[in-house]
């Protein structure tokens, strides 16, 4: 299992496993429109953590965007394979997330939670109550209605990776 950053650089690679994992989104977030799932995901101000299996197999990822002033990035998408999941897969991929993110000076994670996700990523340590103040993240991110605003507090110093 290998997880890498992946962004809309053109490179033949780079689309291929897009598309891999925007067909896993497209199937496992039915409610959510094809195409602005494909507009997010190979918009270039968004980016993709996936988890490849055997080398060249997309097996799920995580879609988001940060916004390095504000020091939050949004969790777009995240979803693993039909028939690979709750198999840890989603802990290890969030866990790797935050040991990059961290990296690159991120504070708070957020995201809007499908109901059925709630419990997942309550697993991972998002809280409904926001932390950040309003100003902070209101107007970066849009409101969306099918979903439930989490937040993740991500910790300089934890060491996410153990
Ligand atoms: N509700 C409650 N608990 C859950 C759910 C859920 N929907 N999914 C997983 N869990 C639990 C597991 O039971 C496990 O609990 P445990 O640690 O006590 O054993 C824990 O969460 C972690 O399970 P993993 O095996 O690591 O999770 P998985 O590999 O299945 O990944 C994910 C979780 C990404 C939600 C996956 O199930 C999936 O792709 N689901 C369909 C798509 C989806 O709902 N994506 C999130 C939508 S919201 C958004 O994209 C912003």
């Amino acid at each position: 299992i290998d997880f890498k950053i992946i962004t809309n650089n053109g490179t033949h690679e780079s689309m291929k496993m897009l598309i891999d994992l925007k067909n896993i989104f497209a199937r496992q977030l039915p409610k959510m429109p094809k195409e602005y799932i494909v507009r997010l995901v190979f918009d270039r101000n968004h980016e993709s953590m996936c988890i490849i299996k055997d080398n060249t197999k997309v097996i799920g990822g995580i879609c988001y965007r940060k916004y390095p002033t504000q020091r939050f990035a949004e969790i777009a998408f995240l979803a693993i394979t039909a028939t690979l999941q709750v198999k840890g897969y989603g802990t290890r991929l969030m866990n790797k997330f935050k040991e990059h993110i961290q990296k690159q000076d991120v504070e708070y994670l957020l995201t809007y939670a499908d109901n059925y996700a709630i419990g997942y990523f309550r697993k991972q340590g998002f809280y409904q109550e926001i932390k950040m103040q309003p100003d902070r993240w209101k107007g970066f991110i849009k409101d969306y209605d099918g979903g439930t605003l989490m937040e993740c507090y991500v910790h300089p110093i934890i060491d996410y990776g153990n």
